[in-house]
């Protein structure tokens, strides 16, 4: 079908309606308006609308040719969308698609949690098959996700300030998980093999660009002594299960995850599985200085070597680590702080804030040492990020 048609005919409304319009280019580049794997809702495509279009997500009078597609009844909903764009921590317009089942033709084969795509972790139990899952840890199911309504209620429609202090805002009422995704632009990176040109993200400070595709926007070009992580049952190295380990082929997630968690931004969590929640998210502070907050170890701190290392940070060089070396960016079956379920190939179970807990993270994954001098109180007294007494 041509381009015109493809887009202009079911879309100028829309587009009239609402105020920026989005480049087809850019468009048809992304995972949504893929013509091969993109969006293809069963109604709308039993109504003949080609995979890829936008009319599986957008509705111009929740009507097309007098039937409502599926799902139908309620009110008309934001941005013409087919569905509620955001109602709590598990209904989302994205998890209409984004789970098991859903509205979307086939399914969704590429849904899965950082662990098993870019930690090659595929242990059964290990990981979230669908992004509705790793959502589901804050309140259905155990475990620890990112808390969506706090995003609405902190995030959009605020002016926060990213690492370097700079201002930012997004639009209040446009999806929470479209503070670091654009629906129009996200591409799929993990369509073996892997290919960081195609990020998924967007940084929330820099919506309308994807963040990653560029070198420049790479872990490597940020910071000259990042080494990566091993892959899962290997000595190859994530993200592609190669053995690049220098984050060339690694958006730049530091950047991604301190546009919110820095040293300037508040940030209230309500978050049930936060510990000691409700209460404000601790500031941290990823770079060599910051006032109000101690810089982190693992960040750029000069001179905070590694000590009782595990391979392959043995160099004894200074070193600096990235969010989702640690993280889960949605959630983890993990209890607390969405760490990951593996880190390092080492199998990773923190269940509460004791002992056991960061034994397992810190010693499992990259210290080798299991008692150390300090070992008095909960580990947790004394490491955590703006941590002063021994820091994190
Ligand atoms: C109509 C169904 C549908 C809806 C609604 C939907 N998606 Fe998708 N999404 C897809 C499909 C299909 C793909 C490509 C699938 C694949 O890669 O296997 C995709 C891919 C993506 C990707 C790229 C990553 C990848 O691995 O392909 C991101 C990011 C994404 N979606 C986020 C969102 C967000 C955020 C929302 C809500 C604003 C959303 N999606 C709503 C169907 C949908
Ligand atoms: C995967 C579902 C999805 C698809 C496919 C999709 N959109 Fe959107 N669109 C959204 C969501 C969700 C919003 C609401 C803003 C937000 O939450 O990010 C939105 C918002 C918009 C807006 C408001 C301005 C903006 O960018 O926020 C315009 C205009 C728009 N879409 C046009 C289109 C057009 C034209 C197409 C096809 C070329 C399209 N959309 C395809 C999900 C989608
Ligand atoms: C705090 C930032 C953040 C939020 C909020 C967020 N994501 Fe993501 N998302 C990421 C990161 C980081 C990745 C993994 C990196 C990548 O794919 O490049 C990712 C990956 C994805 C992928 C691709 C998974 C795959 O198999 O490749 C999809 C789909 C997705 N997110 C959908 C969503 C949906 C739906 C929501 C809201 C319910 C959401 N995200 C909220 C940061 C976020
Ligand atoms: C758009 C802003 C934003 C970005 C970007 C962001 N976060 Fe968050 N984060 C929040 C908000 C809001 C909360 C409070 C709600 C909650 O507790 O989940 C939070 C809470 C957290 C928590 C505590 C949750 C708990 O239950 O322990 C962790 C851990 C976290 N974020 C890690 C990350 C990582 C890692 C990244 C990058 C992949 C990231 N965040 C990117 C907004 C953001
Ligand atoms: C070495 C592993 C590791 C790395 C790397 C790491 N974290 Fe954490 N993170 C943790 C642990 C352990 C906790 C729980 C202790 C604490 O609260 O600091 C945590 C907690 C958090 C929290 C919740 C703080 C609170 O108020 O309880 C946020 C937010 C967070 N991390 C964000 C980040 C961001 C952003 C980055 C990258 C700049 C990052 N983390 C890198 C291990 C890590
Ligand atoms: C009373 C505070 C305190 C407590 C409690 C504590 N630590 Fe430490 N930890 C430190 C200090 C101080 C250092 C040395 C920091 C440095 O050299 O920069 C350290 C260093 C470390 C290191 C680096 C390698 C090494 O052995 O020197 C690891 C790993 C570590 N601690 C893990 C843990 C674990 C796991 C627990 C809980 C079983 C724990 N710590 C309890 C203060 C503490």
């Amino acid at each position: 079908m041509e381009l015109r048609q493809y887009l202009l005919i079911p879309f100028l409304c829309l587009l009239l309606l609402l105020s920026r319009p989005v480049s087809a280019g850019d468009y048809l580049n992304a995972a949504h308006g893929s013509s091969s794997y993109g969006v293809e809702r069963t109604s709308t495509s039993t109504l003949g609308y080609a995979q890829g279009n936008c009319a599986h997500c957008h509705e111009q009078h929740a009507s097309i040719g007098g039937d409502e597609p599926v799902p139908a009844g309620g009110e008309a909903s934001d941005y013409l969308l087919f569905d509620a764009n955001h109602t709590s921590q598990t209904e989302n317009f994205c998890f209409d698609c984004h789970q098991s089942g859903g509205y979307q033709t086939g399914g969704i084969s590429l849904n899965k949690s950082y662990s098993y795509n870019f930690g090659g972790d595929t242990t059964a139990g290990s990981y979230d098959s669908t992004i509705k899952d790793s959502f589901s840890h804050a309140e259905a199911m155990a475990g620890s996700s990112h808390y969506l309504p706090d995003f609405v209620s902190q995030v959009l429609g605020k002016t926060l300030k990213n690492a370097d202090g700079v201002n930012w805002s997004l639009p209040a009422g446009i999806n929470p998980c479209d503070a670091c995704h654009n629906p129009h632009l996200a591409q799929r990176n993990v369509n073996s093999p892997y290919d960081a040109t195609k990020s998924a993200i967007s940084r929330p400070s820099d919506h309308d660009n994807r963040w990653g595709d560029d070198a420049s926007e790479r872990m490597s070009a940020a910071y000259s002594d990042y080494l990566s992580p091993y892959w899962w049952g290997s000595t190859n190295h994530e993200p592609a299960n190669s053995t690049t380990s220098d984050g060339s082929n690694l958006p730049n997630y530091v950047r991604l995850c301190t546009d919110c968690h820095n040293q300037y931004n508040t940030i209230n969590s309500t978050n049930p599985r936060l510990p000691g929640s409700p209460r404000a998210i601790r500031k941290l502070s990823w770079k060599t200085t910051a006032v109000g907050v101690t810089p982190d170890g693992h960040g750029e701190l000069d001179g905070a070597t590694i000590v009782y290392a595990r391979a392959p940070y043995t160099s004894g060089t200074n070193m600096t680590l990235n969010c989702t070396d640690c993280h889960e960016p949605h959630g983890s079956p993990n209890n607390i702080f969405l760490i990951r379920s593996s880190i390092n190939k080492a199998a990773i179970s923190t269940t509460d804030t004791t002992n056991p807990s960061w034994q397992s993270l810190c010693y499992n994954a990259c210290h080798t040492r299991a008692t150390h001098s300090w070992d008095r109180g909960t580990c947790y007294n004394c490491h955590y990020h703006d941590g002063g007494h021994g820091g994190f």
